[in-house]
């Protein structure tokens, strides 16, 4: 094993809790949503069983109506080693929330570095019923598009999208912030956004875990996950001889894709932008998120998504990563969390993105720079675009298995 792929097991290794994953020992020390997807594309190199395991337990936590929770609570960590704990939520031992919903797609993957039919028919139904969760319950803004409640329910928690459609929400106070223990406040969301994280979750709570009420938004990097993740489902299907199933998939990929382009995509500003379901408007924030439609093969609008990428909000391919936000917004911030940081898992949905639309040169240039990036900061949570320091807590599960997964491919060809 050459040393970049050891020092990469060995954080999976340290994070290992014998079922599932801790995206960091100090920061997350929980099982979270995405989180254990991305894992399973690398772990899935080292010891197939163990990314099986990874998915499987995530999905033991999966609610009756079909929800994935965000988080599944591990009892052996002390409560005050992370706010919101279990004791918050009154859901047992998960959150509420969701995240983006990238399992299809690292169900396949793990399948397919060690084929095991037994657990993909295992997790068929599930994925469907998680995804069939989103197409219904979260269908509320009428357009074919999943929306999502609270900003962590991104993915991408402090992304300038969400500041318009949090400005409105009362920020909840008399709580203790555990992450500040483990990071630099100036690299984490603000107390002011922290303080409407809380209230929005606790509405939603106290709601029953009925559709949000007062943060309602459809996120291009949500959905563009959602209908990869109808097209990964499709081969499933496919794999265990389900024809009709498969077709059913592909078109609901379709029906989504077709629906990010009509209701999210800007042609003025060639970006995809969120749309707030209450109001109805679209936020006019360029984040990373609206690059993931990049995702679709089929997307006829990814050669003006490509030039606004690598013009000057962005530079792809002339800065460390991609960017989560705008480098021309006055709000750009290149150390806080999703204000302005490149993170790893981004740059490796960018890159298959890339791929997909032929841009082979871009790919690959992104691929070596994120796995330099990566161990040059010790597999860093996120790294300023500008300079590639590292930022966040650092021997992060996702960086050490994305940065795995990128040293099992093959070299793109330009
Ligand atoms: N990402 C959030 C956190 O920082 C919650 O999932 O804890």
């Amino acid at each position: 094993m050459d040393v970049t792929r050891e020092r990469a097991a060995a954080v999976l290794a340290d994070n290992w809790l014998g079922s599932s994953t801790v995206p960091s020992r100090g920061l997350y020390p929980h099982q979270w949503s995405w989180d254990s997807a991305f894992i399973a594309f690398g772990v899935r190199h080292l010891a197939p069983e163990r990314a099986r395991l990874e998915l499987l337990t995530l999905f033991s936590a999966q609610w009756r109506d079909g929800r994935v929770p965000h988080i599944l609570f591990n009892p052996d960590t002390p409560p005050e080693a992370y706010f919101p704990g279990p004791s918050f939520w009154h859901a047992g031992r998960t959150s509420g929330l969701v995240q983006p919903p990238v399992h299809a797609r690292a169900v396949l993957a793990v399948h397919e570095a060690e084929p095991d039919r037994t657990f993909l028919a295992t997790l068929y139904p599930k994925l469907r019923a998680w995804h069939e969760y989103l197409h219904t319950h979260r269908g509320r803004g009428g357009r074919g598009l999943a929306a999502i409640v609270h900003p962590w329910e991104s993915g991408m928690d402090n992304s300038p999208a969400w500041d318009a459609p949090l400005s409105a929400v009362t920020p909840s106070a008399g709580f203790v912030r555990r992450d500040l223990q483990h990071g630099a406040a100036a690299d984490r969301p603000s107390d002011e956004d922290y303080g409407r994280y809380v209230r929005l979750a606790a509405d939603y709570r106290d709601s029953g875990y009925q559709d949000g009420a007062g943060f309602v938004v459809e996120d291009p990097g949500f959905n563009a996950l959602l209908a990869d993740g109808e097209l990964a489902l499709a081969e499933i299907a496919e794999e265990l001889r389900l024809p009709a199933a498969a077709a059913g998939h592909r078109e609901a990929a379709a029906r989504v894709a077709k629906a990010l382009q009509d209701t999210l995509w800007d042609s003025a500003s060639g970006w995809f932008f969120a749309r707030d379901v209450r109001t109805g408007t679209r936020t006019r924030e360029y984040t990373c998120a609206g690059l993931l439609p990049l995702l679709l093969p089929d997307l006829a609008v990814a050669p003006a998504l490509l030039a606004t990428a690598t013009g000057p909000r962005f530079r792809l391919g002339r800065v460390h990563g991609v960017p989560s936000h705008d480098l021309t917004a006055p709000e750009f911030d290149p150390g806080r969390y999703w204000r302005g940081p490149s993170w790893f898992n981004v740059g490796w949905l960018v890159r298959h993105g890339l791929l997909r639309h032929g841009e082979h040169a871009l790919a690959e240039h992104l691929r070596a720079d994120l796995v330099e990036t990566a161990l040059r900061t010790d597999f860093a949570e996120y790294c300023d675009p500008l300079t590639g320091t590292g930022h966040g807590t650092r021997s992060f599960s996702w960086t050490a298995a994305l940065t795995l997964d990128l040293l099992a491919q093959p070299a793109a060809v330009a």
